[in-house]
């Protein structure tokens, strides 16, 4: 695959529209040669031409069904063999709102296939790559759903705590290697996600949903300032420690090694 930049080559899933399609964009205007992941072909074809001609960088599309094993095989043979990739976005996502007995076998598989086995796999293909360089980053977008489940986001929102507990574990094991891992947790962002979700996107407040350049361009300045886990929309950062100060406690409280008491007869 020729590549025009000394950068290094950045892989984005889900690159055919929303938060993918402007994390292309942004890391296209970095100088990044990009690989753009998605299945609908028309688009990433569009993009790629819009971003080479606008960025002076080279940009390829790759159509890969991340819920098959071609898709997901191609990418990860991908990502195994070129060295020259330095940055991975695990971005492509889906979940379908409604309830866990209402929703079909076939989208409760596709969302699990997607949001959870894709990103493990595509982690796992360029880690050793990675580690044997010593340098390149994996940007995880998760959800804040990661810490919320409602009744109708139970599987999407188990699916995102995956995604940001795979995030932290990753982070522990890879402390001092030279390679990073970010979770990004996007609140509602103004995206196609609601129209394959069943819930239109005009259904929220307004108010509560960010443009989909505010959520890039923030998640970008949460990487930059090295952040493990960046909340786009949280203006309080002391919440997020509250938060994680509450449960390491609560870890803590669990190594005790007796039943407590109120379980004693
Ligand atoms: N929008 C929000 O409010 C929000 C909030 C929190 C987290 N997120 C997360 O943000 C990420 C991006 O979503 P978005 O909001 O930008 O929605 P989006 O515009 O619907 O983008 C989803 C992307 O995933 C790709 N995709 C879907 N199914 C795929 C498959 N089987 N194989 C390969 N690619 C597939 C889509 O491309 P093709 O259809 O062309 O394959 C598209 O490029 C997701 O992980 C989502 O969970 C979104």
């Amino acid at each position: 695959m020729p590549m025009s930049s000394a950068n290094p080559i950045a892989v984005v899933t889900g690159a055919s529209s929303g938060i993918g399609a402007v994390y292309a964009d942004r890391l296209a205007s970095r100088g990044h040669d990009l690989v753009l992941v998605a299945r609908r072909m028309e688009r990433l074809h569009q993009l790629v031409h819009t971003l080479s001609a606008a960025h002076g960088i080279a940009a390829h599309p790759m159509q890969a069904d991340l819920t098959t094993e071609a898709g997901l095989g191609r990418v990860e043979d991908l990502l195994r063999t070129d060295e020259r990739i330095g940055l991975l976005v695990n971005n492509a996502g889906n979940g379908k709102l409604c309830s866990t007995a209402d929703m079909s076998d076939a989208d409760a598989a596709a969302t699990i296939a997607l949001n959870v086995v894709a990103p493990t796999r595509l982690t796992r293909a360029v880690l050793p790559a990675f580690l044997k360089r010593r340098s390149g980053a994996i940007i995880n977008i998760a959800s804040v759903m990661a810490f919320h489940a409602l009744p109708v986001t139970t599987l999407y929102s188990a699916t995102k705590s995956y995604a940001l507990m795979f995030t932290r574990g990753l982070q522990e094991e890879l402390a001092n290697t030279g390679v990073r891992v970010q979770a990004v947790l996007p609140a509602g962002t103004a995206t196609e996600f609601y129209d394959q979700a069943g819930i239109p996107l005009s259904a929220f407040d307004p108010a509560v949903v960010m443009t989909t350049e505010q959520l890039v361009d923030a998640a970008l300045a949460g990487f930059d300032q090295g952040e493990a886990v960046t909340l786009p929309s949280v203006h309080d950062t002391s919440v997020w420690t509250t938060y994680e100060q509450a449960r390491s406690a609560l870890f803590g409280a669990t190594q005790v090694g007796t039943p407590a008491p109120r379980y004693v007869a």
